[in-house]
């Protein structure tokens, strides 16, 4: 910890108060200050308007054992709880105690099964009879994939072309689960384009078919859906710390993409005004823009987004002056997004959440600290907040919990090839995979 921490650490949080339940986090109406809202085809209005009703009746309320039925199947199938677990190596490099949750070790290996499985015992609920889905890394594709698997339901992916190329072990997972994967091949066939072409497919099949959205984004209530689905996590968080170490955590610490893991991790720590919250986004190559090329070498939309809407809902955005959505970059698939959720835009205007870039470099770095230290392989998107580790660790408190969003094994492929393109100084000796034996 830096000697020039202002912040008062001497009985960090041992009083801490107890939790609320969940269901109490509100803002039923989608809004959040000026972002969030329900900006969509009038054809699409009443397949958002039976789907806030359903929120409202299961997850909300309850009924008929719904939220009851989730949890048990998210420990039987999911193998929740995860565990939060001391990093020693980490703990002693940066002198303050790192302690992280473990969404690794979730089935499918990252934190997205959480609001997959929940949107599609929901979809069963409300009488759905088909599940469509986009997804970026393959991440929530795959989640999704299981998930209709588990729960015997025909399922369609949406996978920029890209995208496709960037995680083939994920695309093969969910065709093995039985998906149907569809390429989208428009704009620069990534996570953006998925979510439209997803859209479109469900403005015509709204009768039947229920659109899974794999993060905090869209319109009301999926903002707020999915962040109760992914809340599981600091629920979680916050008891394992109280019982392991006596107290709160100073900091936590998620990666932002679209926003659900930093919304999953953060949200029963809302309220506990002593815990910092660090968002941590992709810084990409750099931080500057280049309008005329409509480019943005990064996906940091909190940190120089402006606000405007996509894919339904009012937030902070990549765009240009004329407000034109702009090309977004990271070395993760998973957090090249050039908008984030609307709540995630809000808690960061009001000063709760501290968003923080952290570049592809640093984040290839955290990638490789995270493996030959504690023998944990992170996802691309995870290794971002082991990025932020290490530059920031100052800045921190004496208790970090830091959410280890996913396991890296769809990643190696990228890594191998990134790490190869980069002096990256704690990475192994690469020639046996770039030159061959
Ligand atoms: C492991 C992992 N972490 C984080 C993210 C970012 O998404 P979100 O911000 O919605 O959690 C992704 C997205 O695919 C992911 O796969």
């Amino acid at each position: 910890m830096s000697e020039t921490d202002t912040r008062t650490t001497e009985e960090p949080n041992d009083t801490a108060p107890s939790r609320r339940p969940g269901r109490e986090r509100g803002r039923d109406d989608g809004k959040f200050g000026r972002y969030g809202g329900q900006y969509v085809p009038e054809a699409l209005m009443p397949a958002i308007e039976e789907l806030a009703d359903a929120y409202g009746r299961y997850v909300l309320n309850n009924e008929d054992g719904f939220m009851d039925e989730f949890r048990e199947r998210l420990a039987d199938f999911g193998g929740r709880p995860t565990p939060l677990q001391r990093a020693d190596r980490l703990s002693e490099r940066y002198d303050t105690e790192v302690y992280l949750k473990r969404e690794d070790l979730l089935h499918g290996g990252a934190h997205k099964l959480n609001n997959a499985l929940g949107q599609v015992l929901l979809a069963k609920y409300m009488g759905k009879e088909r599940i469509i889905a986009e997804t970026g890394a393959g991440q929530h594709g795959t989640a999704t994939a299981m998930a209709a698997a588990h729960l015997d339901m025909p399922c369609t992916i949406y996978m920029g072309e890209r995208d496709i190329n960037r995680q083939r072990p994920n695309v093969f997972r969910m065709k093995l689960n039985g998906s149907e994967v569809k390429p989208v091949t428009t704009g620069r066939g990534t996570l953006k384009e998925a979510i439209s072409e997803t859209m479109r497919d469900w403005a015509e099949t709204v009768e039947d078919t229920h659109y899974v959205i794999g993060s905090i984004v869209g319109p009301h209530p999926f903002p707020v859906m999915v962040r109760d689905f992914q809340a599981v996590i600091s629920e979680e968080a916050r008891e394992q710390a109280i019982e392991k170490t006596g107290g709160l955590p100073t900091d936590v610490v998620a990666c932002a993409g679209g926003g659900s893991n930093t919304m999953g991790t953060f949200a029963e720590f809302v309220d506990d005004e002593s815990v910092a919250l660090h968002a941590v986004e992709a810084g990409g190559s750099t931080l500057e823009v280049d309008e005329a090329a409509g480019v943005a070498p990064n996906s940091a939309s909190l940190y120089a987004g402006e606000e405007g809407v996509l894919h339904g809902a009012r937030t902070k955005l990549l765009q240009d002056s004329d407000g034109q959505i702009m090309e977004s970059h990271s070395v993760s698939s998973g957090l090249d997004y050039a908008g984030v959720g609307p709540e995630l835009a809000y808690l960061v205007d009001e000063g709760r959440v501290s968003p923080v870039a952290v570049d592809d470099d640093a984040a290839l770095e955290g990638f490789h600290r995270l493996s030959n230290t504690e023998g944990i392989i992170p996802a691309l998107e995870t290794a971002h907040a082991f990025g932020f580790l290490e530059e920031h660790h100052e800045e921190l408190g004496e208790r970090v919990v830091v959410n280890v969003s996913g396991r890296g094994d769809k990643d190696l492929d990228a890594a191998i090839e990134e790490t190869d393109q980069r002096d990256v100084p704690n990475a192994p000796d690469m020639s046996m995979f770039t030159e061959g034996m």
